[in-house]
């Protein structure tokens, strides 16, 4: 369903707004308009939310990304709701081919409930374009330094190693190439993928971590915040892929992660959406947030989340498929509410 007509523009006038005359989006309720608003200058028509059950797909458990309810506009058996369209998508990674469960709460960055902010080509503009793009939101829209980010892309793309360097001046030392899962994106074991470019923000040396593709790139220090996914392949069930009818674009950048990059930490866990739960949680148990107890109402924040949204797009808890996922999840909060303290139902 479209919730916003895309305004008169051209790709040129977003990618030309690259000085940062303006207030700066920092709050996540901010940067969502802002992206939005963002991608609808530049003709994107802008879709709300899908729901997290997908609509009319047994191949997949939960909506796990933004281009999952474009899944057959991809392939060519729907017709496109325009030819450019942006979203910021709710997605559930706690089963599946992306499992994030047991990363949450140990991790600064890992959710099973997060927002996707996305924009998508169907057939329209392809790899200059959506680098082009991407590099003036991060650059224009959220004045990023361009020295704290670095990019990657598979490791035989060399024309998307080219346009990185046209677009940003990036050396060969800031766009890397990795070779395997990591920058070849897929939604499940069928279904639309291909090569990817992710961009990456450095928190700083003060943290550990090295850069992707290091021994050490699990580290806090270099995140990825942007996908960038060429579109080219429909996976068969038997592991083949065959051409897309149209070469496509579909990105994806987790709200939460741009959020603590603009608040000023690493750690998704300290921005807005989740300072709040945690203090319920805290004020609830009586526990405080340090030490020991960190994880826990980490894990409470987070599973509250996703199950609010599960419920509310009308999965119960059962003992089996999604309402099994939704049953763990609640009484994995639930134990660790009990455990802090909080004996009450
Ligand atoms: N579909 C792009 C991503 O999830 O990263």
């Amino acid at each position: 369903m479209s919730v916003g007509k895309a305004k008169k523009g051209t790709l040129e006038k977003a990618a030309s707004r690259n000085a940062p005359v303006h207030d700066v989006p920092a709050r996540a309720n901010e940067l969502r308009t802002a992206f939005l608003q963002y991608f609808a200058d530049a003709d994107h028509v802008v879709e709300s939310s899908a729901p997290l059950v997908p609509r009319h797909d047994p191949t997949l458990m939960f909506t796990n990304a933004g281009m999952v309810p474009f899944k057959n506009v991809f392939t060519g058996q729907e017709k496109p709701p325009a030819l450019r369209a942006a979203s910021s998508q709710k997605c559930v990674r706690a089963g599946g081919k992306h499992n994030d469960l047991d990363n949450v709460g140990f991790t600064a960055r890992h959710h099973t409930f997060f927002e996707m902010l996305g924009n998508f080509s169907f057939g329209d503009y392809f790899k200059e374009q959506a680098i082009l793009l991407a590099w003036s939101f991060l650059t224009g829209t959220l004045a990023l330094h361009p020295e704290k980010l670095l990019v990657t892309v598979y490791v035989d793309d060399d024309e998307a190693a080219d346009l990185w360097k046209k677009i940003s001046g990036f050396g060969d030392d800031k766009i890397l190439r990795i070779a395997g899962s990591d920058n070849f994106w897929s939604m499940g074991d069928t279904g639309p993928c291909g090569p990817s470019s992710e961009i990456f923000y450095d928190h700083g040396s003060h943290l550990p971590g090295g850069p992707p593709g290091s021994p050490d790139e699990n580290g806090d220090r270099f995140v990825e915040i942007w996908n960038l996914v060429f579109m080219q392949y429909d996976q068969q069930p038997d592991g083949t892929r065959v051409d897309l009818p149209h070469p496509s674009i579909d990105t994806g950048m987790g709200l939460e992660r741009v959020a603590a990059v603009m608040q000023g930490t690493h750690d998704n866990y300290e921005i807005d959406l989740f300072k709040t739960l945690i203090a319920a949680s805290v004020d609830l148990t009586g526990m405080p947030t340090d030490g020991a107890e960190a994880a826990s109402h980490r894990i409470i924040a987070d599973h509250l989340r996703a199950s609010s949204f599960l419920i509310a797009d009308g999965v119960l808890p059962s003992n089996e498929g999604r309402g099994y996922v939704l049953r763990r999840i609640m009484r994995r909060a639930m134990r660790l509410a009990h455990m802090l303290g909080a004996k009450d139902p």
